[in-house]
């Protein structure tokens, strides 16, 4: 039998801003990258030149038989200065929204996407007091822009951002793997919970969400009460926050397993991808199936999953067998919307460019687009609806 999907199934892919756009030169990261004798190895720097090349991007999605296209708008170019809104730049992000809307692509907007401007990283971040009303602030600049669009990411990963302030304050990059991180800055998860309650009062009619980061925690032998509070603060008070909320995203790309002591290295023996994460597609069918379960009546989108591999026969590899468990999920029930490979373009990996997440391979000189088999293989699984396209 067909593995068909739901009717009226989101088939996109994702990106973000700072990873893709180029010279974010007044945001907190970009700070961060450029910051004499910083931890960070690489820059941002050009990125793919999305910012210019946005239709190019566009129209490989749509070529590509994909129907989304998630995309983050970044609060340090609407809001350079704090309370000097751009309008060039709200006209920018409004051209990409009809971008999409002209070629039949449903967008995926992102209000926040782990970066934003150095002024308010200064005056405080998310620990200052008046920082909801900042973000506030923003989003209703943003607002007018909205028009026609229905799926609005308020946060992108507040777990994974509450656990960055940690990292940032310790100055290491420490484990790239969300769920083996310090655990969050309580302050800042606190602070997030509000900003997202504030931005869905003003978003009102428009579907909106957030997206968190599911780190499929699974306890060792004789480690259930430590995986559960280990959980709790890295990702199950985010998606508990939820439980009112339109939609909710998942995001997931391997496991953690938790031991008495915390998080348990990656055994020696596992297959790896290129972030040192473990080869894991049953990631998101598992992550699925958990989030359903604490959010029984909210539709999930996943909104990122996908790897970092130079092989791209391993991406569709990793991939079919991601949307498998995915097809079980919602057999079994789970209300998913659609899957949002992570990512478009082969980006920028927050301090290095080697993790090559992409179904599209960018020339770092030239910005030049190459489409891999994989990104025409799951165009062809889009188009079909079904995880057994006919063969080409
Ligand atoms: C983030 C992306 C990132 C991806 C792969 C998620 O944590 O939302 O920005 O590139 O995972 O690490």
């Amino acid at each position: 039998m067909r593995a068909s999907f739901p009717n009226r199934f989101l088939w996109g892919a994702a990106g973000s801003a700072h990873q893709t756009e180029g010279n974010n030169v007044a945001s907190d990261f970009w700070a961060l990258e450029n910051r004499p004798g910083g931890f960070l190895p690489e820059r941002s720097g050009d990125a793919c030149d999305g910012y210019h090349r946005w239709r190019e991007d566009l129209d490989i999605v749509r070529d590509l038989g994909l129907n989304a296209y998630r995309f983050s708008v970044e609060w340090a170019r609407i809001e350079p200065v704090e309370g000097a809104f751009s309008r060039a730049e709200l006209a920018h992000y409004r051209r990409v929204i009809e971008g999409c809307l002209e070629r039949g692509l449903t967008p995926v907007v992102t209000l926040h996407h782990f970066t934003s401007p150095l002024w308010f990283q200064r005056e405080g971040g998310w620990l200052a007091p008046d920082a909801t009303e900042r973000f506030r602030r923003y989003v209703r600049a943003v607002l007018p822009i909205l028009d026609g669009v229905q799926w609005v990411c308020t946060i992108n990963e507040p777990n994974m951002l509450a656990m960055m302030a940690n990292m940032v304050k310790r100055e290491k990059r420490e484990e790239n793997v969300a769920g083996a991180m310090p655990p969050p800055d309580q302050a800042v998860a606190d602070a997030l919970l509000a900003a997202h309650r504030a931005t869905r009062e003003e978003l009102a009619d428009i579907k909106s969400g957030w997206t968190v980061a599911n780190q499929n925690f699974e306890a060792a032998e004789g480690a259930d009460a430590e995986c559960q509070e280990w959980a709790w603060s890295r990702e199950d008070q985010f998606l508990d926050a939820a439980a009112d909320d339109d939609f909710i995203g998942v995001q997931a790309y391997t496991r953690v397993r938790i031991g008495r002591d915390g998080a348990l290295p990656v055994p020696e023996n596992a297959r790896r991808t290129l972030t040192g994460w473990e080869f894991y597609p049953a990631a998101l069918g598992n992550a699925v199936r958990h989030t359903a379960k604490r959010l029984p009546a909210v539709p999930i989108l996943v909104t990122e999953n996908g790897i970092a591999t130079a092989d791209d026969t391993e991406r569709v590899e990793y991939t079919r067998e991601a949307l498998a468990g995915l097809h079980a999920a919602i057999t079994d029930g789970a209300d998913v919307r659609g899957y949002l490979h992570w990512s478009l373009l082969d980006n920028y990996e927050w301090g290095s460019w080697k993790p090559t997440f992409g179904l599209v391979h960018v020339d770092r000189a030239t910005f030049t687009r190459t489409v891999k088999p994989s990104a025409r293989w799951l165009g062809d699984v889009a188009r079909a609806n079904t995880l057994d396209p006919p063969h080409r």
